[in-house]
């Protein structure tokens, strides 16, 4: 019988692994550079939490069922829901803003491809109670910084601000789901089913024509020049440009001067409400989008106070693949350092008892469990890439004495068993 793993998920061995754990612990680092403090949340959540802002459609694209006792659930498809559940339980109360990261899979129901994965990692943040454009300055900063400090070059980052669009929309009285529906396409960026869709929605004229400029700019800075004069008589649409200008104008004084201008940014979640970026890494094909983020309102659609709050995540198996393709060196951990090899059955015992006092010393050691002949032991201690191999002979026993083998250099030298932690401990 074969069991296969399930369609959409991986399997990770030893160096990948490895490699995963390095660029986590920098992004834990850089995350806290900054304030943040990670959290933890439930990979299940109720099934409400999902659909309560984004509709039962949702429920298409996630993992849901119901447990022994009935009740809706689902696997978690991102955490910004949870997170402003855990804030509305937690922190209503506490001085802001709160900073909050973590790092945990998700689960979606899609079509797996490369880079598109059943369940997939996303390392993220929340800043919630603080005010814009700072917070979203700050935010945007920390994604930067941290695939700076992993290494990762050539990687866009694409600002924008989707209450331009939706204002256009709301002018045009596309309203309530329809307008979801129009952004969900925008996201998609299909622009043969957007004008079908338009089409269908009798959205001729002035504004469909300023909507698709908008969704087309892309560039510098000087971009809001032109997206000004198209929305000068929009009202909401003016306000939200100039909430963009502000934070352009704060994205400098963090230093930061790498993003591009992109009005098309819809956002494939409903909650947004200003503020949008993503992050984009070209040679990763389909799935380039290797972040996301923006500022939305969650807090106030679960009942909580209007309360504005910021975030993004990282799509940490993106990274890892973007990081790959730019064959970024991630310093793999050679941890295992010393092998203990008794050389018969009756020094065995004393391997034991020296494996544990390395280990006790922090050294990290493994020794022979398989009861192997010498030869097979130092072929398998050399497959593992340790340093030392100490070996354990009956007469070397005797006299209290035990053999210590270089791997790198193959010499070979007699050790005092007593000094035998203290002059590794030197050597590793
Ligand atoms: P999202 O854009 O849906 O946003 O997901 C964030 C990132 O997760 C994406 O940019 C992408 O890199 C990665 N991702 C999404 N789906 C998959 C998949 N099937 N396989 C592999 N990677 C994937 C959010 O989830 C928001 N909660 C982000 C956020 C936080 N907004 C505010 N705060």
């Amino acid at each position: 019988m074969e069991i296969l793993r399930p369609r959409g998920t991986r399997d990770f061995l030893f160096e990948e692994m490895e490699q995963r754990k390095y660029a986590e612990t920098i992004l834990r680092r850089v995350f806290e550079t900054y304030g943040y403090s990670e959290i933890k949340t439930p990979l299940f959540e109720e099934l409400k939490l999902f659909t309560l802002k984004s509709g039962e459609e949702i429920k298409e694209q996630i993992y849901h069922f119901q447990d022994k006792s009935g009740r809706e659930l689902a696997l978690r498809p991102e955490l910004t829901a949870p997170v402003a559940r855990l804030f509305m339980d937690k922190f209503q109360k506490s001085p802001k803003p709160i900073k909050m990261y973590y790092f945990g899979s998700c689960f979606r129901y899609e079509r797996p491809q490369a880079g598109r994965w059943r369940q997939f990692w996303q390392f993220g943040c929340e800043l919630i109670g603080g005010k814009s454009p700072e917070a979203e300055a700050e935010v945007i900063s920390l994604a930067n910084q941290s695939l700076d400090e992993l290494g990762l070059n050539e990687f866009e980052i694409h600002v924008g601000n989707l209450g331009i669009l939706r204002g256009v929309l709301e002018e045009a009285d596309i309203t309530g789901d329809v307008q979801d529906q129009v952004m969900g396409i925008i996201d998609k960026g299909d622009m043969d089913e957007l004008k079908e869709y338009l089409d269908n929605l009798n959205l001729n004229g002035i504004y469909r024509k300023i909507l698709l400029t908008l969704i087309g700019l892309k560039g510098g800075k000087e971009l809001l020049i032109q997206v000004e004069e198209l929305v000068k008589d929009i009202e909401p649409a003016f306000n939200a440009l100039k909430d963009l200008e502000d934070l352009l104008n704060t994205l400098d004084s963090f230093g930061m001067d790498n993003y591009m201008v992109n009005l098309g940014i819809a956002r494939g979640l409903d909650y947004y409400s200003g503020m949008v970026f993503e992050i984009y890494v070209h040679g990763l094909g389909a799935q380039k989008q290797i972040c996301g983020g923006g500022t939305y309102n969650l807090i106030e659609v679960f009942g909580g106070e209007k309360v504005a709050s910021t975030g993004f995540a990282f799509g940490f198996d993106r990274v890892m693949g973007a990081l790959e393709s730019q064959n970024v060196n991630l310093t793999v951990n050679d941890n295992l350092k010393v092998y203990v090899a008794p050389i018969s059955k009756n020094t065995r015992q004393k391997a034991f008892e020296i494996v544990q006092s390395l280990r006790k010393v922090g050294i990290a050691s493994d020794v022979d469990l398989a009861r192997k002949k010498l030869k097979k032991i130092l072929s398998y201690a050399n497959n593992l890439g340790v340093k030392y191999v100490v070996l354990i002979g009956e007469r070397d026993l005797e006299e209290g004495q035990v053999t210590l083998k270089d791997m790198e250099t193959g010499t070979q030298e007699s050790v005092n068993m007593d000094k035998l932690v203290d002059n590794l401990k030197k050597l590793i």
